[in-house]
């Protein structure tokens, strides 16, 4: 059975006496998570020791990188390497959020080579995707998300592929209070998934979670997520909030 996870992405957000707060608050909430279910935290990399210390005693709440460099180690100044990050303890690291991709020109071949190195190091890649608001006007959302796995993610051999956990993240919807309806989160979810069978066999297909990102909330969440397809969410302000993403993770089917 694939899991249900509620990831957070703090982005560049909160000071460390407003992350330790966050956390705490986190871990004093009544969250129930069942056995296929992850919370999953992708802090700033400077909040990442005092994560993993802070949720120490949670083992289905992790903490997470939001980027890593593609390679192992050298002299890229103020770079850090999923080696360095697994090294403290990380197991999964988000790649190729759309804010990467357009603020930091990381493209397809750069982020494949950044997925054989967080797959290289046994990690799990939280690979991102999902179209501009002209493409979906344009109603070419699905070739443009294909392509983005074409070249990302289908380097991969089938017993890499269902270590990835890949999110579908809209741009248009992120950050903007406008959320994907559930209708065409499933309906996207279920391409993507059908992509991945066509690839890789349905039986592998049906392994590899797809969460839905782009202005989750917990008023919104139990909706999204009752969708087939759709296999919890990354989260990014309602995450900074502790009741809103305790609702979020309640949520998780
Ligand atoms: P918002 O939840 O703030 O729309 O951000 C979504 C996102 O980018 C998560 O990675």
């Amino acid at each position: 059975m694939r899991k249900q996870i509620a990831a957070a992405n703090w982005k560049m957000n909160l000071t460390s006496a407003e992350a330790s707060t966050l956390l705490n608050e986190i871990v004093a909430a009544p969250i129930q998570l069942k056995a296929n279910q992850q919370a999953i935290f992708a802090v700033p990399a400077i909040y990442i020791p005092l994560a993993i210390e802070k949720l120490a005693n949670h083992p289905q709440l992790l903490v997470a990188a939001q980027n890593c460099h593609q390679k192992t180690n050298g002299a890229y100044t103020g770079e850090i390497s999923a080696t360095m990050l697994a090294s403290v303890g990380i197991k999964h690291i988000v790649l190729g959020h759309s804010e990467r991709r357009e603020y930091f020109a990381e493209s397809d071949a750069l982020l494949a080579e950044k997925v054989n190195a967080v797959l290289a190091i046994d990690s799990t890649p939280l690979f991102c995707c999902g179209e501009p608001l002209l493409i979906r006007e344009s109603g070419k959302q699905n070739e443009f998300v294909e392509a983005q796995l074409i070249n990302g993610l289908f380097h991969l051999s089938a017993a890499e592929i269902v270590k990835v956990v890949i999110a579908y993240e809209p741009i248009w919807a992120i950050g903007t209070g406008k959320t994907a309806s559930s209708e065409q989160a499933q309906e996207i979810h279920a391409y993507i998934r059908s992509c991945l069978a066509n690839k890789y066999g349905n039986d592998i297909a049906q392994e590899i979670s797809i969460l839905y990102g782009g202005s989750v909330k917990g008023a919104n969440a139990k909706e999204l997520f009752s969708q087939p397809d759709v296999d919890g969410g990354l989260v990014g302000g309602a995450s900074l909030v502790a009741t809103e993403f305790e609702a979020i993770i309640n949520a998780l089917k």
